[in-house]
């Protein structure tokens, strides 16, 4: 069974040829519009979603299958004590693939193991989120025209910031990536990143809380919000919420060409003001993030 559980899963290889049929799909939507008729997608999403839900099922709808599913827990009978793996069991019945959130780390991985269809990791608690990384790495792509030699900075909530943990190790598979992890000290990457992945990869990293102290070095600037939703202490939200907010001056000394980019949703992290600078890519990252995921249906389900 294929499940797209980690973004390892996928070897740079596989990721490529997501990425090249992506653009294909963008440029020939009408050659894709029945490749999923008769096929059902569910959406299981036991945490909040805008973009990766409905990205799904636009994606689904536009390779002409049909979807269902739920948008949250209280919806499903989660409410009424259901396991998640029982709720597997039962939609994989009804379904042709799944995509599913969830707030535990680790759920998808072990509701794969009950599955008698794919499923989708997206999004499991501030561990992964594999399909959010295909959507950055067709962009960085798009934008940048290559996947190799980059320096990328990476700034917010890099602890509990699942997005983070995914680019970092999809990221880490191409050559002469440079990473500058800018942070408060509470929001770090976790060190099992750091030794797991940077270092057994010998990839270049730096820490710093200070986001222009390399703005001028970076080729790609990757903000993140602070993961409100993973505090144990809402007085501890509140004092690091607004740490970073980038604005047209603090992007004075960044290269021309620099891409901006944010997994969205936005609170505070990006002033509106940025996004009229050519720069800003996120809302090019929301597009991409349907055409990413109906490549990756079609790969899923084995169509040509
Ligand atoms: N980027 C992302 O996962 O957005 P949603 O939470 O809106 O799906």
């Amino acid at each position: 069974m294929n499940h797209l559980i980690d973004i390892t899963d996928l070897n740079v290889e596989e990721i490529d040829d997501l990425i090249k049929t992506a653009k294909d799909i963008m440029k020939n939507k009408e050659k894709y519009s029945e490749k999923c008729k008769s096929k059902i997608l569910a959406t299981l999403f036991f945490e909040p979603s805008t973009r990766t839900r409905l990205s799904f099922e636009s994606a689904m709808l536009g390779l002409g299958g049909q979807v269902l599913g739920f948008s949250s827990a209280a919806s499903s009978s989660t409410a009424k004590g259901e396991s998640v793996s029982d709720t597997i069991r039962t939609v994989s019945c009804y379904s042709d693939i799944i995509a599913m959130r969830h707030p535990k780390e680790g759920a998808p991985m072990v509701v794969s193991e009950k599955s008698r269809v794919p499923i989708i990791n997206a999004g499991d608690g501030g561990h992964n989120h594999p399909t959010q990384t295909l959507t950055d790495l067709l962009t960085i792509a798009s934008e940048k025209g290559k996947l190799d030699n980059l320096t990328i900075g990476l700034c917010g909530d890099l602890k509990f910031g699942r997005t983070v943990h995914s680019l970092i190790t999809a990221m880490s598979r191409y050559k002469n990536i440079k990473f500058i992890l800018i942070s408060p000290n509470e929001l770090k990457v976790p060190d099992y990143i750091k030794t797991e992945v940077l270092d057994k990869n010998n990839i270049e990293w730096c820490e710093t809380q200070d986001i222009e102290e390399y703005i001028d070095k970076l080729d790609v600037l990757y903000m993140t919000r602070v993961q409100r939703e993973r505090f144990f202490n809402e007085a501890d939200y509140i004092r690091l919420k607004d740490y970073y907010i980038l604005n047209k001056q603090k992007l004075e000394n960044a290269k021309k060409d620099l891409s901006i980019l944010h997994p969205l949703p936005r609170v505070n992290e990006i002033s509106v003001e940025v996004d009229s600078d050519p720069r800003a890519c996120y809302f090019k990252q929301v597009e991409n993030g349907k055409y990413i995921r109906m490549a990756l249906i079609l790969k899923l389900l084995e169509i040509e």
